[in-house]
């Protein structure tokens, strides 16, 4: 069964950026295993992040659905490859061409090619795709910022989705080293399971977000080093 683990932001905070070095830093501690990540965003981003020109996506396979052709190979049209296998998601106007009917049956191809699936999840999709997503997932990441309007967010899609919750786990992204510790402290009092928190690396960040090189790509980032600290957790 595929290991489904959402990445999500409930405010702008990181999650395209994590979901991308989560799923590559996965790939390579487990060789042996698929491992995948899918955008789902009616705002995609993550071909920027991942230096691809071409933006194939899921969008590109309506054409074929209920066709002969339909099936798992079709995947191979769409796929691109940045240490990780990468399935990218349409515009805004392209998702005005996917329904649930085809999202429910493209799902289940995407869930059969891949034994881990990272899903990069923005908060603002129609209910029907989290609905569709939500009763897979394994693990839900979410990323949150030191900030009341962060923890906020998370509460009210905890709300929303009450299924998620005892699934879910937070970063805390852009965490100053000498807070770390005591952001470690305080979650531990509370009865939200931390993951980890995550450093500042504009640098690393910045070769990622306009040279499309994963932090994780870049031995000496500190913000890649602790990405895959995190993947022990996740694998
Ligand atoms: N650890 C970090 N250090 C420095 N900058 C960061 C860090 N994490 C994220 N950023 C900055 O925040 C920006 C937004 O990141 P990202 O696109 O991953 O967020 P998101 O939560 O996916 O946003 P959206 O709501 O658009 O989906 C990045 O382009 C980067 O400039
Ligand atoms: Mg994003």
């Amino acid at each position: 069964m595929t290991k489904i683990i959402a990445v999500t932001a409930p405010r702008t905070a990181g999650a395209t950026i994590i979901a991308s070095n989560l799923a590559i830093a996965h790939q390579w501690r487990a060789p042996q295993k698929k491992v995948g990540v899918i955008q789902l965003s009616q705002i995609p981003d993550l071909y920027h992040y991942m230096g691809f020109t071409h933006k194939r996506h899921m969008g590109d396979l309506v054409s074929f659905w209920k066709t002969k052709e339909w099936g798992a190979s079709l995947l191979d049209q769409i796929v691109q490859v940045q240490g990780v296998e990468v399935i990218l998601s349409p515009t805004l106007r392209g998702w005005g061409a996917i329904d649930q009917a085809f999202f429910i049956d493209f799902w289940a191809l995407v869930t059969k090619r891949y034994d881990v699936l990272y899903v990069d999840m923005d908060p603002k999709l129609p209910s029907w795709v989290w609905t569709a997503v939500e009763e897979c997932i394994k693990i839900c990441v979410n990323i949150l910022s030191m900030g009341p309007a962060s923890f906020s967010a998370y509460e009210q899609i905890q709300n929303q989705y009450p299924s998620l919750s005892e699934k879910s786990q937070i970063i805390i992204n852009q965490v100053d080293k000498r807070e770390a510790s005591e952001v470690r402290v305080q979650f531990s009092r509370l009865e939200v399971p931390l993951l980890g928190t995550l450093p500042v690396d504009t640098k690393a960040l910045w070769h990622q977000v306009y040279e499309g090189i994963p932090v994780v790509m870049q031995r000496r980032s500190k913000l890649g080093k602790a990405i895959e600290k995190i993947i022990d957790h996740l694998l």
